[in-house]
């Protein structure tokens, strides 16, 4: 027997808890793993929206074959082609051959490049209506959120919006399906480090898409990862403006990279003397051993981003470059920046560091060190000016 999770009447959810995989896209890690959620839509005709990736797609078209019985599936629709959406296609296909395949004409393209389906399909436009009976849907196009062919399918009769990536998260389900059937503080950091470094560089293009939900009533917001948004809407949909348009919050992210404690050291003594000058969120990461995808997370929430790094073979150390690389692809804007180091028989990590200032265009903040091998006296008070000056713009913010 299948669970039957319903949003609405006859609107059931299929969500899958992925435990296993380690790396989204393969490069993400999911300590918390991820969901892949697909809807059905049981009326006069039926529809299914999304799927999800290939390993699950035999359980997806048993748990199909049990909602429907005897029902044939009359529609698939596609909001998104990435593969961790489209994955169980080809098998949803084949158990339903005379299945139509509904998407917009960005999305056929890519459904025939990677699964070469190119039969029963058909096309919709901005505003379009499909009806199945009783639910009319309605398609909006939400181009680069986070594909170019990326769309949402509305359904007017329930006020329901299948959002796919948008408002997605990691994490996996624990039994609630609905943001009132859990503890949100256990979601917020992955709903945000899925924002920040899945949809994170499309701002703009979020930005464009919340202003065009904003002209419809929305009762649910049913995404394609994560939990279904019920209860919360206004808090989520918030968030997403946040986010998108770069807003910080008054707090700090200290990250170095070092080799032999010096430039750490230096990062204790900068996150002390904020905490002292008053600032009351701090975090502290090596780039060595947190997943940029962590640092990327808090970068993304708070205003105050202090780097340092030791000096690597006349550049910076690898692994902070690697960091200011993503930082640089994803393009957040309006930070504030601090810049410290060390270096022993030669600099480059500061210099470096100033490079990616100018080219992300961050405002420096306060003096700047490179201690020369370990920090002395004079270089500490460098760093006790550096979180003066950092303190009192991060506390202009509150
Ligand atoms: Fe969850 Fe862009 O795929």
């Amino acid at each position: 027997m299948s669970l039957k999770v319903e949003l609405s009447d006859k609107v059931y959810w299929l969500g899958f808890n992925d435990r296993r995989k380690h790396l989204f896209e393969n490069q993400w890690p999911l300590d918390k793993g991820v969901t892949y959620n697909a809807y059905l839509i049981d009326d006069e005709k039926t529809a299914l929206i999304d799927t999800a990736e290939a390993p699950f797609s035999g359980d997806l078209v048993a748990w199909i074959k049990d909602l429907l019985g005897a029902k044939k599936l009359d529609y698939l629709i596609i909001n998104h082609m990435e593969p961790d959406h489209s994955g169980s296609i080809k098998d949803v296909v084949t158990a339903f051959p005379e299945i139509t395949i509904v998407g917009n004409r960005k999305t056929f393209p890519i459904l025939e490049g990677f699964y070469g389906i190119s039969k029963n399909i058909y096309e919709v436009a901005e505003g379009d209506i499909l009806s199945l009976g009783k639910h009319q849907l309605q398609f909006f196009m939400i181009p680069m959120v986070h594909w170019p062919e990326s769309m949402v399918t509305y359904d007017t009769t329930d006020k329901i919006i299948f959002s796919n990536d948008a408002f997605g998260s990691f994490g996996t389900l624990n039994g609630g399906v609905f943001d009132d059937e859990m503890d949100l503080t256990c979601f917020n950091e992955e709903i945000r480090r899925y924002y920040s470094n899945i949809v994170g560089k499309y701002g703009a293009q979020v930005q464009k898409a919340l202003t065009k939900l904003e002209t419809i009533e929305i009762k649910l917001i049913a995404p394609s990862h994560g939990l279904i948004w019920r209860s919360k809407i206004p808090y989520i949909v918030e968030k997403y403006h946040m986010w998108s348009k770069h807003e910080g919050e008054a707090g700090a992210v200290i990250v170095f990279g070092s080799m032999y404690g010096n430039t750490e050291k230096m990062a204790d003594y900068i996150a002390r003397f904020l905490i002292e000058e008053g600032v009351k969120f701090v975090k502290v990461y090596d780039s060595a051993k947190t997943h940029t995808s962590y640092i990327i997370n808090d970068i993304w929430k708070y205003k105050g981003v202090v780097l340092g790094s030791c000096a690597y073979n006349g550049g910076i150390f690898p692994p902070m470059a690697h960091l200011l690389s993503d930082l640089e692809h994803y393009g957040l804007r309006e930070r504030y920046l601090s810049v410290f180091g060390s270096s022993s028989w030669g600099g480059g990590g500061v210099r470096a560091i100033n490079k990616f200032a100018e080219n992300i265009k961050w405002e420096l903040v306060g003096d700047q060190v490179e201690a020369r091998c370990a920090p002395n006296e004079s270089d500490i008070d460098r760093c006790r000016s550096i979180a003066k000056a950092m303190s009192l713009k991060l506390k202009a913010l509150e």
